[in-house]
């Protein structure tokens, strides 16, 4: 019998705060209902390897494949030890790659869940955490860690670096609509074009990070109320001030212009640039905002919060 361990792990939303929060800011995010699942086995070559939808390639390759689950693996093997047999790492997810919804950390802490386990070990949050870190910061360059705390906790979660994560409890689950508009686009680029904004205005800047703190907590009240219309109003005006900081794109302004009738608000989602956005909108016009450009944009999707975090499948 082959030992084989299978975790999955959520991707996630922010909701307010991003970019930002890399700077110290207040954030909020949430898990979302698209998974990454890794399975962890008993390798029958005689290397270990990493297999994602048709990639494979072989751990100590100096290839360009999986450097983020390189990095969690060498560094599970370096803590834990016994792990020097060969493996084969799956992954398998429902999340695109580059979309902003949190692939890479979902697969990070995944992967590093499902390999402390394979080895017997107790998963301890913390130990989860910093690890995944290690990938996202070999992708990322200065990822702030709500993705992967966002990740591993699932549910909503209000971040900052200073203080780190904290729970949030709401009220009635709500509903969301996640549009992917299909452009890819690189977090550590769009991380690296913020803080040149931040050095060339920092005054301003700093009146902007200190809003999104207070978005943040407006944000929370909103939730806890299950209040969709204040958290519609509260993201137009994080879009307007992610666009000022120039992580919105023209294509992204015209795609939030076409779902706003109905809708209460839309933003973009994690490091933008492309990617995704987020829309409340009334219970009753989700389905028409749906229909409305699902042909166009087939990657388009209901998501309810709260959502579960790391799990053993
Ligand atoms: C990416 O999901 C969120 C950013 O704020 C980066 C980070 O916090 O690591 C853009």
């Amino acid at each position: 019998l082959t030992k084989s361990v299978t975790v999955s792990a959520p991707g996630k939303i922010i909701l307010t705060g991003e970019h930002f929060v890399v700077h110290g800011s207040y954030a909020v995010a949430a898990a979302i209902n698209k998974r990454v699942r890794v399975t962890v086995s008993e390798s029958k070559e005689n290397h270990s390897s990493i297999v994602s939808s048709g990639l494979s390639s072989k751990l100590d390759s100096n290839d360009e494949k999986f450097p983020a689950t390189k990095a969690v693996i060498r560094q599970v093997q370096k803590e834990l030890g016994h792990l020097s047999e060969p493996l084969e790492v799956r992954i398998e997810s429902e999340i695109p790659a580059g979309s902003g919804l949190g692939s890479s950390a979902a697969v990070s802490i995944a992967c590093t869940a499902a390999l402390t386990r394979f080895v017997g070990s107790t998963i301890d949050p913390q130990f989860v955490s910093r690890i995944a870190m290690m990938g996202e910061k070999k992708v990322h360059g200065n990822p702030s860690g709500i993705d992967v705390e966002a990740s591993l906790r699932g549910g909503v979660i209000m971040f900052s670096r200073k203080d780190g994560v904290k729970t949030i409890q709401t009220k009635d689950a709500i509903q969301l609509i996640v549009i992917y508009s299909g452009k890819k686009r690189s977090t550590s680029r769009l991380i690296a074009e913020v803080a040149r904004r931040k050095r060339s205005y920092p005054n301003f800047f700093q009146l902007l990070a200190d809003s999104a703190s207070y978005q943040s907590r407006e944000v929370v009240d909103a939730l806890k109320d299950g209040d969709l219309q204040r958290l519609g109003w509260l993201f137009n005006i994080a879009q307007t001030e992610l666009d000022w900081i120039g992580v919105s794109t023209p294509f992204i302004d015209k795609l939030i212009e076409r779902i706003s009738i109905g809708s209460f608000g839309a933003k973009i989602t994690g490091a933008g640039g492309g990617g995704s956005i987020i829309v409340a909108a009334k219970p009753d016009a989700i389905s028409t905002i749906i229909n409305s450009i699902s042909e166009e944009y087939p990657q388009t999707f209901i998501t309810s919060i709260p959502q579960e975090g790391l799990r053993w499948e």
